[in-house]
């Protein structure tokens, strides 16, 4: 080979080989806030596994802003991404961009949150139904009779209205037969804590006797426990979460809060990236044996379990599965 030729064949060579790595698989990744602590660890997780199978994330996050969140989707497609994977801010604006995003053939995964009215293509989350089931079923086993508030998550999340069908479901029963009486039932406008205190003020405005709390989430738990603590009346009431935050677990093994329900972030995080990628390669999703309805189609889902987690049981979950450090909660 003369010279020339063998500098023009290295130079081609290296030229596919660098062409090659920088067709890396880019996942697109919204979050809508990080206003729970669990959302780090969501993101920080999902990217972990995505870079471990050899793909690449990019990331926004919207900060509770639904049109915010469409023009990242915008800017994410137009800049070039193999699949999307969105926590929604709004379970129905978040139409739009599903739609946005087939102009571009990239496919849409739905995390732990459903997007509805729309052809999206996969929904990855837990048993909503059975997490709102387990809040109340445990208060009812420590709190029979009485009167119930019932705080439920943002408006603008499917969740939320997960959440109420299982609590129902329990509660409805107890109610019929008179042992229980809700004397309080709203949803907040986000999961927020301000939301838990605003909407927990507004039940002690009524001045009836309060025996149990449900909140939507720990975030909520911690405003309606500041409302309940400034007028001095926390003491024997029966307040259940959802998220296991440090502060809320802290609170359990203290006393202020009976029980809060822990839903596995890495289980939903490597689940949501494995299939993100198949999204990316185009695969056909194979394991998948259950489908939900967004009001538009069956999409397919996969739906995870959530655990109790009460004073006994901190260590053998949170802590055991290394969401929390026992040292911290016992603080
Ligand atoms: C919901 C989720 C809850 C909680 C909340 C706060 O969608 O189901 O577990 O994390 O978001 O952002």
């Amino acid at each position: 080979m003369k010279p020339r030729t063998f500098i023009l064949c290295t130079a081609i060579l290296a030229a596919i080989f660098l062409t090659g790595c920088s067709t890396k698989t880019t996942i697109g990744l919204l979050m809508d806030n990080y206003e729970t602590e669990r959302w780090q660890r969501d993101k920080d997780m999902f990217i972990a596994r995505i870079n471990e199978l050899g793909g690449t994330v990019v990331t926004d996050v919207a900060n509770g802003d639904a049109s915010l969140q469409y023009k990242q989707a915008e800017k994410m497609l137009e800049d070039g991404i193999d699949a999307l994977v969105i926590v929604a801010v709004d379970q129905n604006e978040a139409a739009k961009i599903v739609a946005l995003a087939h102009k571009y053939k990239v496919k849409v995964l739905s995390y732990d949150r459903l997007i509805r009215n729309c052809n999206l293509d996969l929904y990855i989350s837990f048993d909503n139904v059975e997490v709102g089931a387990l809040q109340a079923e445990y208060l009812t086993k420590v709190c029979p009779q009485g009167n119930y508030v019932l705080i439920g998550g943002a408006v603008t999340d499917n969740n939320s209205f997960l959440l109420k069908i299982g609590q129902m479901n329990v509660l409805q029963p107890l109610v019929e037969r008179g042992d229980i009486r809700i004397v309080f039932d709203q949803f907040a406008n986000r999961w927020a804590e301000e939301e838990g205190y605003r909407l927990m003020t507004e039940c002690l405005a009524k001045k009836q006797k309060i025996d149990a709390v449900i909140a939507g989430n720990d975030n909520l738990a911690t405003g309606v426990l500041r409302a309940l603590q400034e007028k001095g009346v926390y003491e024997n009431i029966y307040i259940a979460g959802q998220d296991a935050d440090l502060i809320a677990c802290q609170r359990i093994v203290g006393g202020t809060q009976t029980m809060t329900v822990y839903k596995p972030i890495e289980a939903i995080a490597t689940k949501s990236a494995d299939f993100a990628m198949q999204m990316a390669a185009g695969e056909e999703f194979k394991n998948l044996n259950l489908s939900v309805n967004n009001g538009k189609r069956m999409v397919p889902a996969v739906l995870l379990p959530a655990m109790v987690v009460n004073r006994e049981t901190i260590r053998l979950t949170v802590v055991a599965e290394g969401y929390l450090k026992e040292n911290k909660i016992y603080d």
